[in-house]
């Protein structure tokens, strides 16, 4: 059965935890639909894990379209969320609504996600009056690192923590389905959580928030270097490819691969007639 934006609310509701990873592209859509996550996000983390970039500002409408639809194609249950990119929705509300249909319409998402708060409240009014869900995102909003000075933790002043709980609630307000919070100390995200009917998807926010999100490259190991605090590696697979690379590397150098079991049988009568002509005087001239 497909995972509607109320479905999620009913699991907050019931205290159910709401795991959520993000996705970039069919086969792994595939693998998270099957192991059931409930939403999984083509994040603009694409920029960061994908696309070799620094930071997620350079990710294009074009590009998330792409991978949106990818990842639609191999999702039969699950909520699919697309990030909106830097300045696709910042500039007018014109510009989220015509942005946010290419997402759905081209895309295939279900429903689209933007960073920041009561500075964009007005325009998710207008994206939801329009029919498009919306999920939030506060505390570390990336498309806004060099404002913020880097990848910091947000919301540990006083004054910061309020903003972000008004934030969160002038969201809610504006009729956003879910929040992430990202980077922000375990007691706001609790205080937040309490606060608000809408279900919270942490990641880096500790462990009381009615949901986490994770980068599926960090979870798994497929990023260099160490993963960030807030992640843990479920699986090694830099290490796993790095080690099949170099064995298939290996048996081809040293002829182990392909072999016969890998090839196709060419029929007898050709073989001899190719073999006659190659005897024949002036033959394999071509
Ligand atoms: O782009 C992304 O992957 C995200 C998650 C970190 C929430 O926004």
């Amino acid at each position: 059965m497909r995972v509607r934006t109320r479905t999620l609310t009913e699991m907050k509701q019931e205290a159910r935890r709401i795991p959520c990873v993000t996705a970039y592209d069919y086969p792994t859509a595939r693998l998270a639909d099957a192991a059931g996550f409930p939403l999984i996000l083509v994040g603009d983390s694409l920029g960061n894990v994908v696309l070799g970039h620094d930071s997620t500002i350079a990710v294009t409408l074009d590009a998330m379209v792409h991978h949106t639809q990818a990842v639609a194609r191999g999702v039969e249950h699950a909520l699919v969320v697309a990030d909106m990119p830097f300045m696709t929705y910042q500039a007018s509300a014109e510009d989220a609504l015509r942005n946010a249909a290419r997402l759905m319409q081209e895309g295939g998402a279900h429903a689209v996600k933007v960073e920041g708060g009561e500075s964009i409240a007005i325009t998710i009014e207008r994206m939801t009056a329009a029919g498009v869900p919306v999920m939030g995102h506060l505390g570390l909003t990336p498309q806004s690192v060099h404002q913020l000075g880097g990848f910091r933790v947000q919301g540990r002043s006083l004054a910061d923590a309020k903003r972000l709980i008004a934030d969160a609630l002038r969201l809610q307000q504006a009729g956003v389905f879910a929040v992430v919070l990202e980077t922000v100390p375990a007691e706001l995200s609790r205080i937040v959580t309490e606060r608000l009917a809408i279900p919270t998807i942490g990641i880096g926010a500790g462990p009381h928030c009615d949901g986490e999100i994770q980068v599926l490259h960090e979870i798994l190991g497929l990023i260099e270097g160490r993963p960030r605090k807030h992640a843990k590696t479920y699986a090694l697979l830099n290490a796993l490819i790095a080690d099949a690379f170099a064995a298939y590397a290996a048996d081809v150098r040293e002829r182990r691969f392909p072999t016969e079991a890998n090839s196709f049988d060419l029929d007898e009568g050709v073989l001899e007639a190719l073999r006659a002509e190659e005897d024949a005087p002036g033959g394999g001239d071509g």
